[in-house]
């Protein structure tokens, strides 16, 4: 499936982030870094054991921060982990996970990535509601980007399921009008 357009510098990708051929696909990890079900578990699959090999020299990774590897087997030549809140309805919510899409932006231009992948973090197992967690990600992105354009960063946002896709786009929409 192609990359569809947003905003600038920001598109949407419906499909398997494990397939995409970009610099950095982001993890939705826990804080152990040793894998796990959803995103965690298809992209260690698909990168190989080597991955793990690496993630456990880490030492974990608290909620809200990101740390990176290699993407081995993977098309992408970093992955960046990050650890989104599980979703409780506190406000602290909100904050946590917009801190994941700045750390692991701010980490990736660290490493003169300039294409990189997000899931839709917390979104799955951790149960962030859709409606909440899709305008945090698109304005912490945007944000970012218009804060870094030296950064000469391109994001895609990544939806495993048709109805995320739709919904950044409606979003994106009504910010672009
Ligand atoms: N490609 C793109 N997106 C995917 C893929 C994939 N291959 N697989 C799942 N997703 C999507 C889910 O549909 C969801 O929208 O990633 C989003 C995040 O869901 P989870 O993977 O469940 O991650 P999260 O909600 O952040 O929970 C993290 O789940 O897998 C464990 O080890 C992980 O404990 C951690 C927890």
């Amino acid at each position: 499936m192609q990359n569809l357009f947003l905003a600038k510098h920001i598109y949407c990708n419906l499909g398997d982030i494990t397939q995409l051929d970009c610099d950095c696909i982001v993890n939705a990890a826990n804080k152990s870094l040793l894998g796990g079900g959803g995103v965690d578990g298809a992209i260690h699959r698909a990168a190989g054991p080597q991955l793990l090999t690496e993630c456990r020299t880490l030492g974990g990774c608290e909620t809200g921060q990101a740390k990176i590897t290699g993407g081995y087997r993977l098309k992408a030549r970093h992955i960046i982990h990050t650890v989104g809140p599980v979703y409780s309805g506190s406000p602290r919510d909100a904050r946590l996970l917009a801190d994941c899409y700045q750390n692991s932006l701010t980490l990736a231009a660290a490493h003169e990535i300039h294409t990189i992948a997000f899931p839709a973090i917390s979104t799955g197992v951790y149960g962030y509601p859709l409606a909440e967690a899709v305008p945090i990600a698109f304005t912490t992105v945007s944000q970012w980007l218009s804060q870094h354009p030296e950064s000469d960063m391109t994001v895609i946002l990544s939806c495993f399921h048709r109805r995320i896709y739709e919904m950044y786009q409606v979003f994106a929409r009504g910010k672009n009008p």
